[in-house]
């Protein structure tokens, strides 16, 4: 159940463990209600084992149907109460359906974690007819969330709730080659909520960003470069998004971060030089 990743050395510095007190967790999520989104695979799978266990009520959401009734009912089993919404955000009928039932849900919602997301990474020349790549990202990772979290603010307001986007440590960085699409659309979302964040939190909703360096999941698994890259597990990751819902944290990201912003600017040319010429297989 647990992703079961052993740290190198290294990983061990750059990703010190969290510590997450259970019984803090289950205070501040014992039946509280909580959409996950892509919580069939990765992060969103483990996050839903670890809240699932805190006792959590949860609302599961991702396209896999037979893969999310599989976490459903691991997460069940460890005592949490579950449902399953299986939908394609992009698309706008599903999607649509999803807001729907979240509105006329009478439990209401009390902490949306916005994680469903899409990466690509491809050379703009490679991109040249491929539009779609632009549309597709902007659509999951910008559009669904933006939609869902105006829908829900209603409700969130009601239950003086929380907003969690899972975002990419690289949103604070030097836009890198390559990944021109997945960037924009994970930026864009970022830029919205940060906006929207001052008026929520006047009305106490809280808002959490969590800026996550490369994680071990199926995401990253077409990028040969990042094999031995050092990486998270995602079940650390969702450890790091529970401390977030504990503290009503604003913001996590990794400590090493500031020197990699600072070493974007001064450095820019030779990182730029160096992610253009990793391979992609
Ligand atoms: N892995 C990393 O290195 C990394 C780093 C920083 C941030 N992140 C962010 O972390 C989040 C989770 O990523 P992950 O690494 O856990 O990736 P993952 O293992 O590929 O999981 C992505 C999840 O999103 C769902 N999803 C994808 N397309 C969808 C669609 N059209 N409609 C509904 N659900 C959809 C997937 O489920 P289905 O396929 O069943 O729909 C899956 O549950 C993403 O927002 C990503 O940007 C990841």
């Amino acid at each position: 159940m647990s992703d079961n990743k052993t740290y190198t050395f290294t990983e061990h510095i750059l990703f010190p463990s969290t510590h997450l007190n259970p019984g803090k967790l289950r205070k501040a999520v014992a039946n509280k209600r909580i959409l996950i989104t892509g919580a069939s695979f990765g992060i969103g799978e483990q996050l839903t084992y670890i809240l699932a266990q805190a006792q959590a009520n949860l609302i599961l959401v991702a396209r896999s149907k037979e893969k999310l009734e599989g976490v459903k009912k691991q997460a069940e089993q460890l005592g949490g109460e579950v449902e399953v919404f299986t939908a394609d955000l992009t698309n706008e009928t599903e999607l649509e359906a999803l807001i729907n039932k979240l509105k006329n849900d009478d439990t209401g919602i009390d902490i949306f974690i916005s994680n469903a997301g899409k990466s690509i990474r491809r050379s703009v020349f490679d991109s040249l007819n491929r539009f779609h790549d632009s549309t597709r990202t902007m659509a999951l990772n910008y559009f669904a969330p933006v939609k869902l979290s105006l829908a829900l603010i209603p409700r969130l307001i009601k239950q003086q709730g929380q907003i969690i986007t899972i975002s990419a440590a690289n949103v604070l960085l030097i836009p890198a080659p390559k990944w021109h699409a997945y960037q924009a659309s994970k930026v864009a979302f970022d830029q919205w909520l940060r906006a929207a964040s001052p008026e929520l939190r006047e009305k106490r909703v809280a808002v959490s960003h969590v800026y996550l360096p490369l994680v071990k999941t199926r995401m990253i698994e077409p990028t040969e470069a990042y094999k031995n890259f050092p990486a998270m597990s995602a079940d650390h990751a969702a450890k790091i998004i529970c401390k977030c819902i504990v503290n009503r944290q604003r913001k996590f990201k990794p400590w090493w971060l500031i020197f990699g912003e600072i070493g974007s600017v001064l450095f820019r040319s030779p990182i730029e030089f160096f992610m253009k010429n990793t391979n992609t297989k």
